[in-house]
């Protein structure tokens, strides 16, 4: 549906290739075709219940606000497709900035310059004083998000908690640098009525954290609120509160909250519901070898997911996510100065490797432009995965190449 998004975006170029007339009906509204190769589209097996509730929340991802919808007061993108175009990465990304110490790296202690916190927000309606970069002095770090396809994240929501602490268990019994660590957040949603995809216990307020890059969200519907409020000035019963901003503007153009509740879930439906692009069956070489240079040691090829999970295609399946959901050190030259609850700086979450192919950039700021390029940036003598990266480089062209095309086809 991203076409229907950009003509709304370029109504010119609609007019004069269409005559100004609303485009025929698609047969394939609502999926996106790369080429021949399908992404965008629902779990294999869906229902009709479940392809209707896939369609409702991929219109909604795409849906433009504008300002009397309640975008803003400060805003980044109008539509979350404007950051996750047809489910994949980008064209938009978060800009960042932090307070450092001299070492570049750590955080400062002080952030009192940056009393709105890190992210920019360059839009804003009705004249709102936006979020930029302020003249400072001292080591301001700047760095930016891309935003991740979020191709198959029912899967990942899905993962049994247990699964996830197993193995963090295994890695830190391991004699190498690899160590993973969970990350425990705060979960916001409680109030959502639809509870069935949580997993928590009365008074349990940390879950581990799963989405974000740097694993700071917990469940799909947490991720949608504080994505609409912090990415758009869109507030929702989950995140009711305008973000404090110059003006010390509390509303927009639409009065209270933007979104009803049911909004946000159908979105998240959409995520949850949102297929694995096909994979070409497995090279056994590049397989091998992603397994025996130790790629799998964080890019875990499956984990087992709920039984309880309330998607039946996705409950109780080895779910093939290629993460440990776990944070690792990669060392100073991928660190942002950012810390999320207990990430720290120079700590990522291993990203998920699931529609490479539908990227064009990666790493959580696009800088590597190929997956070669992506591999080799995590080295450095404080990463854990130096030894990983030593073991890839040490490879014959031959099978770096088998290794490459087998992480390009997931
Ligand atoms: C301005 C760009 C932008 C917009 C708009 C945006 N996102 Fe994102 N999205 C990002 C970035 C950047 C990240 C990584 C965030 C982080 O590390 O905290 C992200 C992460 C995510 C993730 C987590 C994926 C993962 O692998 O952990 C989900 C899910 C998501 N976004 C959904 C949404 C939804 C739903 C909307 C609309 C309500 C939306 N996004 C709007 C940029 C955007
Ligand atoms: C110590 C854990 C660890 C090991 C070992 C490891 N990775 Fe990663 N990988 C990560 C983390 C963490 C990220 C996210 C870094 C970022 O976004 O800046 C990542 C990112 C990536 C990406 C970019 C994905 C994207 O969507 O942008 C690719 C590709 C990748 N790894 C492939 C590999 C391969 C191939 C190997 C083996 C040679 C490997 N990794 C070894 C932790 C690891």
């Amino acid at each position: 549906m991203s076409r229907f998004a950009s003509v709304l975006a370029l109504p010119v170029l609609f007019i004069v290739g269409c005559g100004g007339e609303p485009a025929p009906a698609d047969p394939l509204l609502g999926l996106q075709l790369i080429g021949d190769d399908l992404s965008d589209i629902p779990l294999h097996g869906a229902s009709a219940e479940q392809v209707a509730r896939f369609k409702e929340g991929d219109a909604l991802f795409d849906f433009v606000f504008r300002e009397r919808d309640g975008l803003g007061p400060l805003y980044i993108r109008s539509a979350c497709a404007g950051c996750h175009e047809g489910a994949a990465r980008g064209p938009g990304a978060v800009q960042k900035m932090v307070l450092v110490e001299a070492d570049g790296v750590t955080p400062a202690v002080d952030q009192a310059a940056l009393p709105y916190g890190h992210t920019m927000r360059p839009y804003g309606v009705a004249g709102a004083t936006t979020l930029a970069r302020p003249e400072l002095e001292g080591t301001i770090k700047l760095s930016q998000r891309l935003g991740p396809p979020v191709f198959g994240r029912g899967y990942m929501e899905a993962v049994d908690d247990a699964e996830i602490e197993r193995v963090a268990a295994e890695q830190a019994a391991r004699g190498d640098a690899i160590r993973g660590r969970i990350n425990r957040v705060v979960f916001h949603s409680k109030k959502n009525a639809d509870e069935s995809f949580h997993t928590f216990a009365e008074g349990d307020e940390n879950l581990i954290g799963r989405f974000g890059f740097k694993a700071r969200v917990a469940t799909l519907d947490d991720f949608t609120a504080d994505a609409y409020q912090g990415d758009m000035g869109i507030t929702s019963p989950l995140r009711p509160d305008e973000l404090p901003n110059p003006d010390g503007l509390t509303d927009d153009a639409k009065p209270g909250e933007d979104v009803v509740l049911d909004t946000v879930n159908a979105v998240a439906d959409y995520m949850r519901l949102l297929e694995i692009p096909r994979r070409a069956p497995a090279d056994e070489r590049g397989q091998a070898l992603f397994a025996e240079v130790d790629c799998a040691a964080c890019h875990v090829p499956s984990l087992r997911t709920r039984a309880d999970y309330p998607i039946a295609q996705l409950a109780d399946i080895d779910a093939p996510v290629y993460t440990d959901f776990l944070l690792h050190d990669l060392g100073p030259d991928l660190a942002d100065g950012l810390a999320d609850e207990s990430a720290s700086s120079v700590s990522w979450r291993t990203a998920p490797l699931i529609g490479m192919r539908h990227s064009t950039s990666y790493l959580h700021d696009g800088r590597a432009r190929t997956i070669e390029q992506a591999i080799l940036l995590h080295d450095g003598p404080a990463s854990e995965a130096a030894d990983s990266v030593a073991a890839f480089r040490a490879l014959s062209r031959e099978d770096r190449e088998a290794l490459i095309d087998f992480v390009r086809s997931l």
